[in-house]
This record gives C-alpha cells, sequence and structure tokens, in this order.
C-alpha cells in the first residue's frame, strides 16, 4: 500500500513526492526498502509472486524508477485515480488476486505500509513467515510491536496469552492520549505494525460482512478496470465514489468486537526494531546523532544545540542553542517545530490545503 500523502513530514513530504519515496534512512526509499524486505519470505514453503502495489495515479512514474532501481518486477501495479484510504487499497489487491493472478488459488496476501523502517530483518522474516503459516487456516493475522510510550498515531492490540501466535479480544485505532496511557499501564496491548496476512477470499467475505456498501462500490470500479503497460485502473468514477476508510476500522475493529461474525483475529508478536515514519520525531529517532543526540542531515551546522534534527536540502542551515527542535529546510518552504509536537505539523498542511 503506497498511496498515502505523509503529510506530517511536510514539507519534505509531498502530494506530488510523498514520504515513502523519499530515502528518509538509508540509501534505499521507505517503498523500496517496504518490497525488499518481503523479498526475504521465499523459502521451501513459501512460494512468492511478485509484489502487487497499490498506489496512487499522480505517482506510477516514481513506483516504476524506484521498483527499477532495485530490479524488481511487479506482478501488478494498481492504479486509484483518487485516494480511498487503505480498506479499497486492499480490496483492489485482494480482486487482483482473485481474478488475475495466474497460477494461485485464493493465495495469501502479505499486506504491509509502504512508510516504515525495521533493523532486524531475520527477526522480520521469522515472524512474517510465522503470520503466512497462522493465516492458512483463515484466520486475519496482524503483526503487533510491543509498545514503549502511549503514542496515539497507532492502533492498539489487545492480545491474549504469551505464544507465537495469540487470539486478539480487542483492536483499537488510535486513541486518545489518556486512553492510550491506560493501555500501556494495563499490559496486553501491542501496537499495530499495520503489516496483515490474510488470505484474499477472507479480506473480500469480511469486508461484505461488515462493510458492504465498500465491498460493492470497490468490486464495481475493479469491473470496470482497465489494464495497460502492467498498470491496471479502476474505473474512474466508480472509484472515486467508493467510500474511504482504513483497513483497521472497516475490518479489524469491528471483527474481535463481534465474536459470532465467523472471522478470527490472531496477534503475532514481531519484535525487528519497527520504526513507523509518521512523523519528523520518529526520523530523528531512527537517525544516527552525534555525542549531544543531533541529527544533521545535508549541509547544516549547530552549535551548542542539543536533540535537534536539522535537514537542509537546497541552502546552508544553521541553528545555535536549539534544544529539542526540528530545522527543515526546503526549496520553498522551511519549517521550525518543537520536536516534541512533530504531529501537530498535519495542522500546517490542513492550513495551506485550505488556502489552495
Ligand atoms: N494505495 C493506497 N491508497 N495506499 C494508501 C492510502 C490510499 O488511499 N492511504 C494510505 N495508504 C498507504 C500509506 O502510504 C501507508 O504506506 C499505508 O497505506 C498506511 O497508511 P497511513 O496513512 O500511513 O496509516 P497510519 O500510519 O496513519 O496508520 C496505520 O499504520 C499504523 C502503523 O504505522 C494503521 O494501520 C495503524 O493502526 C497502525 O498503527
Ligand atoms: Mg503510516
Amino acid at each position: 500500500m503506497a498511496g498515502g500523502s505523509g503529510t506530517r513530514l511536510w514539507p519534505l513530504s509531498r502530494a506530488l513526492y510523498p514520504k515513502q519515496f523519499l530515502a528518509l534512512s538509508g540509501k534505499d526509499t521507505l517503498f523500496q526498502q517496504a518490497v525488499r524486505r518481503l523479498k526475504t519470505l521465499s523459502d521451501d514453503h513459501i512460494r512468492l509472486a511478485d509484489p502487487c502495489i497499490v498506489g496512487n495515479e499522480e505517482h506510477r512514474f516514481l513506483t516504476l524508477d524506484q521498483l527499477r532501481e532495485i530490479k524488481v518486477g511487479a506482478s501488478a501495479v494498481l492504479l486509484e485515480p483518487v485516494g480511498r484510504n487503505t480498506a479499497p487499497a486492499l480490496t483492489l489487491a485482494a480482486l487482483f488476486a482473485r481474478d488475475e493472478l495466474d497460477d494461485a488459488e485464493d493465495p495469501v496476501l502479505v499486506v504491509t505500509p509502504a512508510d516504515q523502517t525495521v533493523t532486524d530483518l531475520p527477526a522480520f522474516t521469522a515472524a512474517l513467515r510465522g503470520a503466512v503459516d497462522a493465516a492458512g487456516d483463515g484466520s486475519i493475522v496482524i503483526l503487533g510491536i510491543r509498545p514503549d510510550r502511549p503514542e496515539t498515531g497507532f492502533g492498539y492490540i489487545h492480545a491474549r496469552g504469551d505464544g507465537a501466535v495469540r487470539p486478539v479480544a480487542a483492536f483499537a485505532e488510535k486513541p486518545d492520549l489518556e486512553t492510550a496511557r491506560r493501555y500501556l499501564a494495563e499490559g496486553h496491548y501491542y501496537w499495530n505494525s499495520g503489516m496483515f496476512v490474510l488470505r484474499a477470499s477472507v479480506w473480500l467475505k469480511a469486508l461484505a460482512h461488515f462493510r458492504p456498501d465498500i465491498a460493492t462500490a470497490t468490486e464495481d470500479a475493479w469491473r470496470q478496470r482497465q489494464a495497460d503497460n502492467g498498470f491496471i485502473r479502476p474505473g474512474h468514477d466508480a472509484f472515486a465514489a467508493v467510500p474511504a476508510e482504513s483497513v483497521d476500522c472497516a475490518v479489524m475493529e469491528r471483527c474481535p468486537a463481534d465474536p459470532h461474525c465467523g472471522f478470527t483475529v490472531k496477534m503475532v508478536p514481531l519484535d525487528a526494531g519497527w520504526s513507523d515514519l509518521g512523523a519528523w520525531e520518529a526520523v530523528w529517532q531512527v537517525s544516527e546523532k552525534d555525542a549531544d543526540g543531533n541529527v544533521v542531515h545535508g549541509d547544516a551546522i549547530t552549535a551548542a544545540c542539543r536533540n535537534t534534527l536539522v535537514h537542509a536540502t537546497s541552502r546552508l542551515v544553521s541553528a545555535v542553542g536549539l534544544d529539542n527542535v526540528v530545522v527543515v529546510e526546503t526549496s520553498d518552504a522551511v519549517l521550525v517545530a518543537d520536536r516534541n509536537r512533530s504531529q501537530e505539523v498535519r495542522k500546517i498542511v490542513a492550513e495551506l490545503e485550505q488556502r489552495e
């Protein structure tokens, strides 16, 4: 799933060049890292198809260029005319798997965001293989991260027991701070990594059960699809009419809340140095720091700064005496923010959209 807009990493992440296509940590972009990571799943038991990318029409060349750079061919690039959030995106992929993927009957889908980093690849591979195994019987499997702070930008999974595959009792998408603090204090709660593993037919049935409106509208758009040079485009107007909703709210929250729904959600813990590069704070967290905790990207000079991130792209940037600040310079916009409030950059982007 690579069709998000990444607004909290403004001004570097832009509508036409969102964060998943940027190299925010390491040489590869986040999208390239996500694609490469999945490649490691292939083994004697798992026959891996080429990745199916679901993204936005506007990013089709970025997507192709970045796949070419890492020498990966896609089984398809599904292009949305407008983003309708992740539930319709995953539905397109499941319909593709059902109708067009050669030589596979009801394959297991490994669904991943394109905006994350992982430092321990062997641990990632082992956990994902376990999830693929657990999804074989028709379970919906989510990958959970042990939380270390009451982050409000994530979904929370309430899992039971301590095995490698755990029953999920409840799922709450992006709770408020008070609720997130309570979850942390209670224990047994994990962050949703945003990675899901499930059979294509299971997703389609679960969506039809919980959100028949989204299922029907996306099927309509899919029926009107046009294929062209490896791109598949759902019907433009039909897709634009699909209700926007995330996978998390459409199915993951509703499923455990309804024990008789006929679908089972399970969690596999993922302990692999996972990080969601949602906001500048997270970029600071995963970046290499000097002795005073400063991160400098590009042409920048700092003096007497602490725990500060300076990202320069087109000019020399200098900073004196800053504490816990983020400075991001691009050719047409500069951001200066309290590092601990970098989530609120989305307010600036909302204001900019108002102006347009
Ligand atoms: N194709 C497509 N179309 N992709 C999309 C769309 C869309 O309309 N919207 C978002 N995506 C992609 C993003 O590019 C990203 O890779 C992924 O789907 C997840 O979307 P985000 O918008 O980044 O979601 P989030 O970070 O707020 O929340 C999700 O991820 C968290 C972990 O990072 C949820 O799953 C949370 O529960 C989870 O904790
Ligand atoms: Mg995200």
